[in-house]
């Protein structure tokens, strides 16, 4: 059934390839909520309670206006960082989404129109037991329904990665929630229609392949056949038969993300390898264009580090064409056929 333990470093290597990543914590702006943003989720009865100020970290939150006439004149985005991570931190462990921040913040963005706030503990050696509880769906629910609400904006655009996309994705499908021994939750209809672009980066849609590897499979609870990643074992389309029950649900729902949907990924993940059973896991059933980055630099967090430019550009003109010489394949998504086509190298 599941095959021997061959890819044992695998897992680490996360830990010393980011490492180069690291850099000085960029000070001309300030990280957490805005006193503006903090007293409105305050005094509302609805938001109060999840604590999206996340002020027990460093790099806990962003975004928000400084008064009630700060102009909002962009479709506000919003960032969903990956398991055990941050949303702007200030090292390798929990940059989450800063060089993504700092490139929009260049490109005239204001801090009125970022927005994200932790799921989760940043608690990296807990990494490998997390799960997709129902308890981080409602968190991230809530919070695009916070912004929403807050911003008054028509529309958001939100960009997630890693653990950051099956969660977002299940929190924007909206319906029930009861996987594992948690309490059932119900998330309300879907909020689709209010997301305009979605950017999924290094996903793990269908499933992480190691953890078909016996070892990984009872070492790590974010392994589980319920709401973890296990991929399967029996192959079908458009998928296997016995994915983890999440994954199967949530791919099996047809309501598209948003208005426009990509995928990131990189042949170069160390995290989330890019393929099983012959699909890329970081694409999904209703996406309209994946991006594949076939470099070594691009690894799981490359791939969000250093695409800022390409998520800029895909949030506000709705498409993306790779230079000639740039190690990017465009990808266009046939009714989950994946065929995939060359376009660029
Ligand atoms: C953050 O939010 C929580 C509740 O949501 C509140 O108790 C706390 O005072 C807030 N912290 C700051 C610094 O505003
Ligand atoms: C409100 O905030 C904006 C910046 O977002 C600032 O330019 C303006 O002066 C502030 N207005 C008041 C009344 O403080
Ligand atoms: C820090 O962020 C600001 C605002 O986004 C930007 O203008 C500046 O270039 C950044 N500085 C560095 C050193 O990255
Ligand atoms: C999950 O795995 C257990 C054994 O570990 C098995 O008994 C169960 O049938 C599996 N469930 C699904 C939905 O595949
Ligand atoms: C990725 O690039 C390498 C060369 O660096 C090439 O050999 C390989 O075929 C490329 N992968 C795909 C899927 O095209």
């Amino acid at each position: 059934m599941k095959s021997s333990p061959t890819k044992l470093a695998v897992l680490s290597t996360v830990l010393l390839s980011s490492l180069s990543l690291a850099s000085a914590q960029n000070s001309t702006y300030k990280r957490g909520l805005t006193d503006h943003f903090i007293g409105y989720l305050g005094a509302t009865k609805n938001y109060y309670p999840y604590h999206f100020n996340r002020t027990d970290f460093f790099g806990g939150s962003f975004g928000g206006k400084d008064n009630d006439s700060t102009p909002i004149t962009k479709v506000p985005v919003i960032f969903i960082h990956g398991a055990a991570d941050q949303i702007i931190g200030e090292e390798w462990a929990n940059n989450g989404f800063r060089y993504s921040i700092e490139y929009f913040l260049q490109q005239g963005y204001t801090k009125a129109e970022l927005y994200g706030s932790m799921w989760g503990f940043a608690d990296l050696f807990y990494e490998y037991n997390l799960v997709h509880n129902s308890e981080w769906i409602l968190q991230i629910r809530k919070f695009i329904e916070a912004v929403i609400d807050y911003t008054g904006a028509e529309k958001v655009n939100i960009i997630a990665h890693s653990m950051g996309v099956t969660l977002s994705r299940a929190a924007i499908k909206g319906g029930k929630y009861s996987i594992g021994d948690d309490q059932e939750i119900d998330l309300g209809e879907p909020i689709n229609e209010f997301i305009q672009t979605y950017v999924a980066i290094a996903g793990g849609n269908y499933g992480v392949s190691i953890c078909n590897i016996q070892f990984y499979y009872d070492a790590f609870r974010i392994c589980n056949n319920q709401t973890g990643f296990f991929p399967g074992t029996q192959d079908d389309k458009p998928q296997c038969k016995d994915i983890s029950k999440f994954l199967g649900r949530l791919n099996k729902n047809k309501i598209k993300e948003g208005d426009y949907t990509y995928a990131l990924l990189s042949l170069y993940d160390q995290v989330v390898p890019p393929v099983v059973f012959n699909r890329y896991t970081s694409f999904f059933p209703t996406m309209d264009q994946g991006f594949i980055f076939n470099s070594s630099e691009y690894d799981h967090v490359g791939v969000r580090d250093l695409t800022a430019n390409v998520q800029y550009v895909l949030v506000n003109q709705h498409y993306f064409t790779p230079s000639q010489g740039e190690n990017v394949f465009l990808y266009a998504n046939s009714d989950e056929k994946q065929d995939i086509k060359v376009f660029l190298q």
